[in-house]
């Protein structure tokens, strides 16, 4: 009753629909509508009343499931949407679930986590409401150690997506950051485990979307961004949650079928590390070099400048990425 109420609404708004007629289209009773209209609103949908009629006037600020699944066509990826209020982390849901055998694709999402995590154990902070938390359950015929591959896809989709949707210059620093203009604007964080019945991952993404320069504490406002910040207006999280479950998908769809040199082509394409000067951090000792490619299966292949060329492991640096010459690379001129 609920959804039916909410489509014969918006299928009339911005025009008014009379309470009688959606009464007799739905055969319903004057308390059943009422109900339903009761209901959406704590879902978070806005609708008006008048005397005789209702309006469908917009879906407000909250992520809802059946906004972000109603126009998505996807394989996997978001076949099956959950949003929490508030929780933990959305990783160690996305994990209860999967141990309890959720189907692949299953997607968490919270409005706020009290203990959202990063990459090495760092903290990820998000206000109530602002931005994009979500985890994905993921299956694919890999090895539990093989997580690498899956954060490579994923930055790849979510960079693509930025590109595609707003457009913004979005880039890949390795590992598993996304930027604008050098800045975050995302991070991906990958776990897998193996478990009876074959390996299982779960896939993190942490995007801030309606971020204003001043909801970051001062340590992070010169190297964090928003979508908002970039466009210069704020961006409807629903759209934003559909765009990038479709673009994960779709990168997921490749990397089911084993196309692992598109998915290789377009991370370098992106990347903003390949080719630059980075010092990296491991086990305490700092390397300084050129990186000279990329490896999916190990990381990075990076020319010291001793002389010699070393391969670092995502899971066991820290990489500082020293300016490039011109400040931005030349893709990113035009964003200047
Ligand atoms: C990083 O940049 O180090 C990765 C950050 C990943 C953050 C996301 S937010 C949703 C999901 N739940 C978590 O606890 N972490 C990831």
């Amino acid at each position: 009753m609920k959804l039916s109420v909410l489509e014969g609404l918006r299928a009339r708004a911005p025009e008014w629909t009379d309470t009688g007629t959606l009464q007799r289209e739905l055969e319903a009773s004057p308390a059943e509508v009422l109900g339903a209209v009761a209901a959406l609103r704590a879902d978070g949908y806005e609708i008006e009343e008048r005397p005789d009629g209702l309006r469908f006037a917009g879906v407000g600020e909250r992520l809802i499931p059946y906004e972000i699944t109603r126009a998505l066509s996807v394989d996997v990826i978001g076949r099956r949407v959950v949003v929490l209020e508030q929780t933990n982390s959305t990783n160690d849901v996305a994990w209860a679930e999967a141990l309890t055998g959720a189907p692949e694709g299953t997607v968490v999402f919270a409005e706020e986590q009290t203990a959202g995590r990063g990459r090495m154990g760092r903290r990820w902070h998000s206000p109530s409401r602002r931005n994009l938390l979500l985890s994905v359950i993921l299956r694919p015929a890999l090895e539990a150690g093989q997580a690498n591959y899956l954060t490579v896809t994923s930055s790849v989709a979510v960079a693509q997506a930025l590109r595609e949707n707003l457009p913004l210059l979005a880039r890949i620093r390795w590992p598993n950051d996304i930027t604008i203009k050098e800045r975050k604007v995302s991070g991906i964080l990958v776990e897998g485990r193996t478990l009876a019945t074959g390996a299982a991952f779960v896939l993190g993404v942490g995007m801030n979307v309606n971020m204003r320069p001043e909801d970051y504490p001062p340590e992070l406002r010169g190297i964090a961004t928003s979508l908002m910040i970039e466009t210069g207006a704020p961006v409807p999280r629903i759209e934003a949650a559909r765009w990038l479950l479709a673009s994960l998908d779709r990168w997921y769809r490749d990397l089911r079928f084993g196309d692992y040199g598109r998915i290789a082509r377009c991370w370098r394409r992106l990347s903003s590390t390949l080719g630059e000067r980075v010092v990296l951090v491991e086990n305490g000792r700092e390397f300084r070099g050129r990186v000279l490619d990329l490896s999916m299966e190990d990381g990075l292949i990076v020319r010291l400048d001793e002389g010699v060329t070393r391969l670092f492991h995502p899971s066991t640096v820290t990489l500082r990425q020293l300016p490039h010459r011109a400040g931005l690379k030349p893709e990113d001129q035009s964003l200047k």
